[in-house]
């Protein structure tokens, strides 16, 4: 049922080991007898880093300060890691829709408290063929970063377009509490950010969904309207037919009326919702301004980088706009296309009330997604709340901890026996 590991090394002049505990089936981490039962090692003491954080950013099992002479990683040397393996048995444990949702709270949580973050555009380095970002926030107890590539020729090579890992630190002491891949954890906070969007902006009662680009974010975004807002049918387009058979076959058995299309404008007949999420390095017109009728909410997500859009522009001036984080998105979202100032209603404060949502039945309300670092932090966090209960990790010894902290050179010194 458990899936824990411990990955060590038989390095001396460290602190002393934690107990070995390939515990398949062992819930949570070591038990302190284990440690306890050591030969020569001092009771584990607690590090005192201050008042505990409001939520859990410690390592799972406690802070332990442990004496020298041992052969493997302290237990502070040790970080959880949660694999693709782990992240897919996660998902499959609890469920893929549940999960989805459960991201949405803490999503919508953390939008709740936007004043507590720190914030900033994401940092990307750009290039020919796509983009490498790093996505930083800290809620001033716990800090949090997401590496994340957009390479959209990648899938024609073989390769993801979006790949992506990410880490938690405590803000206290800079220790980190959590790696976690992020490559799925990105499709699933991407749908939930979606749907908290559509949840309250979409017109009521939207029960359809259209959605063109059929690629790897496809199901998770048709899995979160369904579970999030309601939506009954998606409405499928892809200029690769591959792509839509995929999906078709992912969402059988979803409960999910699922109906390909052959061309954009046929997915998107009778849609009270249009999702876009294709990926083109360009400045693409996946929806033209005939395509879009009045009462409709847009949710564009593959519109998120410099010089790479889905909507025509005209669709952008006729819509109230919704964005993450402004500074960002006027870089690298649709709006990248209008002035600088034209007006956008951050998503935050809608959610907390502060600003209106959609005004009227008529009115065309577009999310202009890009993806903010915040959302990275709220997912990760989540993860970082299913690790005792399912037990899917691994233990990565990470943190170099000698015995003497100022003693790194000695600690590998030692380690050559
Ligand atoms: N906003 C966010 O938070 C966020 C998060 C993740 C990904 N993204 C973006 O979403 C997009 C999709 O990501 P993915 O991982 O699904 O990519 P993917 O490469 O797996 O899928 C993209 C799909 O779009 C299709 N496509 C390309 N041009 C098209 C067109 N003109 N009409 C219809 N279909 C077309 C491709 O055939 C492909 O199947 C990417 O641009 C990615 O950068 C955004």
């Amino acid at each position: 049922m458990f899936s824990k590991q411990t990955q060590s090394s038989t390095v001396s002049g460290r602190r002393n080991p934690v107990a070995s505990f390939h515990g398949d089936g062992e819930k949570g981490g070591p038990q302190q007898s284990q440690i306890h039962d050591l030969g020569g090692v001092r009771q584990p003491t607690p590090v005192d880093f201050g008042a505990p954080p409001s939520f859990k950013t410690q390592h799972p099992f406690g802070d332990f300060k442990m004496t020298k002479d041992s052969l493997a990683p302290s237990r502070l040397a040790m970080v959880p890691f949660v694999s693709v393996d782990s992240m897919m048995k996660i998902v499959n444990t609890i469920g893929a829709a549940r999960v989805i949702s459960e991201i949405a709270e803490y999503v919508e949580a953390d939008f709740l408290r936007w004043d507590q973050f720190d914030k900033t555009p994401r940092v990307a380095s750009h290039s020919q063929e796509g983009v490498i970002e790093l996505m930083p926030t800290s809620d001033g107890e716990t800090y949090g970063f997401k590496y994340v590539n957009g390479h959209p020729a990648n899938m024609a090579r073989g390769f993801q377009t979006v790949t992506a890992f990410g880490v938690l630190a405590r803000v206290d002491n800079g220790y980190p509490v959590l790696l976690s891949e992020m490559t799925i954890l990105t499709a699933l906070r991407t749908a939930a950010t979606s749907a908290i969007a559509a949840k309250h902006l979409a017109p009521k009662d939207s029960r359809v969904m259209a959605m063109i680009g059929n690629g790897a974010q496809c199901e998770f975004q048709a899995l979160a309207f369904q579970e999030v807002v309601g939506v009954e049918t998606v409405r499928l387009y892809d200029v690769d037919p591959a792509a839509t058979e995929k999906a078709v076959r992912n969402l059988q058995g979803s409960g999910l009326e699922v109906i390909a299309c052959s061309s954009s404008q046929q997915a998107v007949d009778g849609a009270q919702i249009i999702t876009t999420c294709t990926a083109d390095k360009q400045c693409a017109t996946i929806l033209t301004d005939n395509m879009v009728g009045a009462g409709i909410h847009i949710n564009a997500i593959g519109g998120d980088c410099p010089g790479k859009t889905e909507l025509h522009r005209d669709i952008l001036l006729r819509s109230q706009i919704f964005v993450e984080y402004p500074p960002q998105t006027r870089i690298e979202g649709e709006i990248q296309q209008l002035a600088k100032d034209h007006p956008v209603t951050e998503l935050w404060q809608v959610i907390a009330g502060k600003s209106a949502g959609r005004a009227s039945d008529n009115q065309i309300t577009l999310f202009d997604s890009v993806g903010f670092a915040t959302e990275d932090f709220s997912a990760l966090r989540y993860v970082r709340d299913q690790l005792e209960g399912t037990g899917h990790y691994i233990e990565l010894d990470m943190l170099a901890d000698p015995d003497d902290p100022r003693d790194l050179f000695g600690m590998v010194s030692r380690a050559k026996g």
